[in-house]
Formats: structure tokens, sequence, C-alpha cells
């Protein structure tokens, strides 16, 4: 592959870093080499979880997506990326933990339901770049990444979570395949938060982005499920395309060397100003006394 010196040089890196690196590895594929398509893969995750029924009636009975679509996506993603910038046991890290078992203690839910939500993350950001980035991940890089959202699991106290990427894979496809179906409540969040999406899109592309997510999530059975328009040959082409030329421009380019993600920086609409990490956090916390199954703290 012809790419530009500096890529090289990161995959270079990339491909034979030291295991104990992984939490580096993970940053650099993330913050740098793969930033773009592994933020796009974030997004394709979270509309998973609401083609899941049992997990889109408990987000939907919290109701903080429908009031705060794009507060509680930026600050899904902003808990994730400060994890990630920063480290899992950081001074911003440890915060962000302390956030996601509060919110979690009492959210009903089975150990396989929060193990799949915390793989989603995993999986899904994945399989979007083996099919559509500049360049596959390396196999370091599947390790890293497996190793930081085990990590993150066992300090969220998620047990069993599978060793290997592969692993993860398969627990993830078998799970899909039992719990995926059309709700009321999944869809109706799929449609609170498509707005988000749409919101940064270019205005002529507005009107298409549900069938965007559709081409992007790439599957008839989920899709259906969240109600959104099946996926056509023509968006699908359109995608690939251009894809593929962003991948052509991209292989040409230096690496960035500003990160994709700056902790407390302004990086949205929603945060002008930039942010402080307790304004991160949904309003409504679900405090119900937990269902049996809920093995978080
Ligand atoms: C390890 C897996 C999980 C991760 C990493 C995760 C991630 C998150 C994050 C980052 C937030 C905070 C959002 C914000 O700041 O506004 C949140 C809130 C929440 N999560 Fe999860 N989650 C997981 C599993 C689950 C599961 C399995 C369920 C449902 C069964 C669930 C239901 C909720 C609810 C009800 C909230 C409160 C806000 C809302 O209603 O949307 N989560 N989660």
């Amino acid at each position: 592959m012809n790419i530009n010196a500096t890529l090289a040089a990161s995959l270079d890196r990339q491909e034979t870093p030291s295991p104990s690196d992984w939490e580096t590895t993970f940053r650099q594929m993330m913050l740098f080499d793969l930033a773009a398509d592994m933020e796009l893969g974030f997004f394709l995750s979270y509309y998973r979880n609401f083609a899941i029924p049992s997990i889109a009636k408990t987000l939907h009975t919290n109701a903080e997506i429908q009031q705060r679509a794009m507060k509680r996506s930026y600050d899904t993603a902003i808990v994730i990326y400060e994890l990630i910038a920063c480290g899992l046991d950081s001074d911003r890290g440890r915060p962000m933990v302390e956030l996601l078992n509060r919110v979690h203690r009492n959210v009903p839910g089975s150990k396989d339901d929060f193990l799949y939500v915390l793989l989603t993350l995993l999986v899904v950001p994945i399989r979007w770049i083996q099919q559509h980035a500049w360049r596959q991940p390396t196999k370091a890089e599947l390790v890293a990444a497996s190793r930081f959202f085990t990590e993150l699991g066992t300090r969220m106290n998620i047990t069993c979570v599978p060793a290997t990427y592969e692993e993860a894979e398969a627990f993830f496809d078998n799970y899909e395949t039992t719990h995926v179906a059309a709700s009321p409540e999944g869809r109706h969040l799929m449609d609170a938060t498509v707005q988000v999406f749409q919101d940064r899109l270019p205005a002529p592309l507005r009107p298409v982005a549900k069938q965007m997510i559709s081409t992007m999530l790439d599957d008839d059975r989920l899709t259906h499920a969240l109600g959104l328009p099946r996926a056509g040959r023509i968006s699908r082409t359109a995608l690939t395309t251009g894809l593929k030329l962003r991948n052509a421009i991209t292989r040409r380019r230096p690496l960035k060397t500003k990160p994709h993600f700056t902790p407390g920086d302004a990086g949205s609409s929603l945060y002008p100003d930039g942010y402080s990490l307790n304004q991160i956090g949904p309003v409504n916390v679900p405090h119900s006394p937990a269902h049996a199954g809920n093995e978080l703290p």
C-alpha cells in the first residue's frame, strides 16, 4: 500500500508495540490513525442498543434520551473518549468510571445485557474499520482494544468479559441472534436520536439521514427493528464509492498531529466553551430498587 510516510511510521509502531502498552496503542488508534472511523463506529454502536427490546424499554422509561437526545449522545461519547484519552485510572478517568457505576446502579439488566452494551463499543467500530477504513486494524490494535474494554468492564464489575477479540465477536453475534427485535420503545428512541446525527450533516444530506444510518448499519434485521428504511443498492454504492475516495485521500495525507479528541475542549455546539467533568452525565438517573439480575454495585 502506497501511503504517506507519517502514516507508514505510525502503522509500523502499531504493528509491534509492547503488549504492556495496550492503553497507548488503543489511544493512538482512536485519536489518530483510525480516529474518524472509530468515532463513526461508536455512533453505530449507540443505535444498536435500541434494537434490544428490554434495553430499549429501560432507556425509554428513564426518558433521558427523549428529553435530551443531544446531551445524552455527546456525553456518552465524552465519557468513553475521556477514558481512552486520559486513561482508565487517571485523574479524569476515575470520575468517569464512578459516573458509569453511579448511573447504572439501579438499571435493571442481566449480566449479558451489560456485556452486550460493553462489547458493542468494541465489535461495531472494529467491524466498521475492517470494512471501510483506509487500513485494516493491526493484530496488536485488536488485542489492545479488547484489553481496554475488558479493563473497563472489570471496573464496572462486569465479570466474564471474553478474553479475546474473536470470543467477543462470538458473544456479540449470539446475543444479537437471540435478542434483536422491533419494539415501539426502540423505534421511538431511534427517532429521538436521528436528529443528533442530522445536525452533524451538511444541510443537503439532512433529509436522507435515516437512509444513511440504515446503509451504514447494513443489516436488514437490525434496521427493521429500528424502524429505518431499507438500504437500497444505490445508497450502498454511494457509500462505498464515497469512502473509497475518502480513503484514497487519507492515505496520501500526513497523519494528523492534533488528536481527534482533547479532554475538556470545545468539541461541539453543546459545549462551545469546553466543559468540566461535573457537567457530564444524565439528568435522569434510575433510582428504583435494582432488578435481581443487576450485578453492578
Ligand atoms: C458496560 C456497558 C454500558 C456502558 C459502557 C454504558 C454507558 C453509559 C453511559 C456513558 C451513560 C451516561 C450517559 C450520559 O452521560 O448522559 C449511561 C447511562 C445510562 N445507561 Fe448505560 N451503559 C452500559 C450498559 C447499559 C445497559 C445494559 C442498560 C440498560 C439495560 C443501560 C442503561 C442506561 C441508563 C438507563 C442510563 C441513564 C441515562 C439514560 O436513561 O439514557 N446501560 N450508560
